[in-house]
């Protein structure tokens, strides 16, 4: 599906449930012992200052239920024993699970130690919690100074992943061929209504397409057939004979969503989630990050079977799902993906053109000539003739330049850009991607569906292990083919 457009649809984030209830009930209530609610008090009114304000933003690492990670360092008057405890007794007060504690010789005084702590608390109470630390002990500071957005740890976190953007809805359109249609709204809202109700692990229920569906699906798929020999890339060519081999492809009939689903998956691993409409930017390509892809399972407006400016099942199923079959691009399109988990919305923007001008609109270089592997192409008659023909500009892909360069939905694209091979996009995209600025690493593990922040050196040393289990698995294949 194309992602919006909109640069405000690109800035919001999804709400984190609980998070201000917990807020409003720690400050209203009276059961609290009476020391527990004078010590917040007391740090609440410290945060008034401008000092401790500057705590709030910095958490190192916002947890989806409204938890915060902190790393803290500090030190005690060294005459004061009694400080440590009090100290500590912070912790507690706050509910903070501590994660790691330890002290070292403090860098500008040998005689003091400094205390490192690394505590997991209520996202609300941090600034007051850091302020109540500060209130015992000396040079308190903390090690990072980026917030970092929400995402999804495991892949049924995406059910939170759900944020419509929904100016281009036949019910706000006024373009929208189905806009004074109120048959085809209540049949596209139908269908849609499907994808509210998902969850993670549900069969995607099959759509019974009506006949006037079917043709319009038969009249697209027919047409650009005939276009893909001479304009496709090879491996869509490859994947789409595939696909009418094995999954329901043809003019006949709309391939079921579950179907496809389960073909990808035993091909690179993807698999297709339904949803009700355009998602945001940032949770798009979120469910990347997991190999999932997002597809609408309603079909446009009969009266221009050419035309949707909405993403609908003829778009995904022709322009998208044979490029995910595979391997090598549906390794670029997580990669895509990852790269977006907890990035800042400047990030994000820049991912999101990245994603327009290759996933929806790329041209690649096959055997002299270029060829169409975006999904914006491939399901589109008018504009995947008009992307090889002389009249837009094509430039060579290079991510840099292409994550900042402006983009429209409102018309064929002017300019696009021609990679060597996905190899060589995933590549550059990896050269990219370490400009991204987030001070975490993130590892996919395709065992559980979930990722992994590398943000502590065990984890990257079970991380070690696993790859030189892989190469010793690798390297004895090797052994045996050469012997
Ligand atoms: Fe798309």
């Amino acid at each position: 599906m194309p992602l919006s457009s909109s640069s405000t649809s690109l800035s919001k984030s999804v709400p984190r449930a609980g998070s201000e209830l917990e807020r409003s009930d720690y400050i209203t209530s009276q059961h609290f012992p009476r020391k527990r609610c004078s010590l917040i008090d007391d740090a609440r009114k410290e945060c008034e200052a401008p000092v401790a304000a500057e705590a709030s933003e910095q958490i190192v690492f916002e947890e989806d239920d409204g938890r915060a990670l902190i790393n803290l360092f500090f030190t005690l008057a060294s005459d004061k024993t009694h400080l440590l405890s009090k100290t500590l007794k912070v912790f507690e007060t706050f509910e903070a699970k501590i994660h790691h504690l330890e002290t070292r010789k403090a860098k500008d005084d040998v005689q003091s130690l400094e205390y490192f702590v690394r505590c997991e608390a209520p996202l609300s109470d941090v600034s007051t919690l850091v302020a109540s630390v500060k209130s015992n002990a000396q040079r308190v500071r903390t090690s990072e100074e980026v917030k970092f957005p929400w995402f999804p740890k495991k892949i049924s976190d995406l059910d939170k992943c759900q944020q419509l953007v929904t100016q281009y809805d036949p019910d706000k359109d006024q373009e929208h061929p189905g806009f004074k249609d109120p048959v085809y709204r209540e049949r596209r809202q139908l269908v849609a209504d499907i994808a509210l109700k998902y969850r993670h692990g549900d069969l995607i229920p099959r759509v019974e397409y009506t006949d006037s569906e079917i043709a319009t699906w038969g009249k697209v798929y027919r047409m650009l057939r005939d276009l893909y020999p001479t304009h496709a890339c090879s491996e869509y060519l490859d994947s789409f004979r595939l696909l009418e081999q094995h999954c329901g492809y043809g003019p006949d009939s709309v391939p079921q969503l579950e179907d496809v689903s389960r073909f990808l998956k035993e091909r690179s691993g993807f698999v297709l989630r339904p949803v009700a409409g355009l998602v945001t930017a940032r949770d798009f390509l979120a469910s990347l990050a997991f190999r999932v892809f997002q597809c609408t399972q309603y079909i446009r407006h009969g009266s221009k079977p050419m035309y949707s400016p909405e993403p609908d099942c003829v778009h995904e199923l022709l322009g998208h799902i044979p490029m995910l079959v595979d391997r090598t691009f549906a390794q670029f399109s997580q990669n895509l993906g990852l790269a977006s988990l907890g990035a800042s919305e400047e990030d994000i923007e820049k991912l999101a053109t990245l994603y327009w001008f290759t996933v929806e609109y790329g041209l690649c270089k096959q055997n002299g000539e270029v060829r169409a592997y975006g999904a914006g192409l491939l399901s589109s008659y008018g504009e995947l003739q008009h992307s090889l023909s002389d009249e837009p500009e094509i430039r060579e892909f290079q991510p840099e330049a292409v994550a900042v360069q402006p983009y429209q939905d409102q018309t064929y694209q002017p300019i696009y850009f021609v990679s060597e091979s996905f190899a060589d996009a995933k590549e550059k995209f990896q050269t990219f991607m370490a400009g991204i600025r987030r001070p975490f690493f993130i590892k996919f593990d395709p065992y559980t569906c979930s990722v992994e922040v590398l943000d502590d050196p065990g984890k990257i040393q079970g991380g070690l292990e696993k790859l030189n289990d892989e190469l010793k698995t690798l390297s004895d294949a090797l052994t045996v083919l050469v012997s």
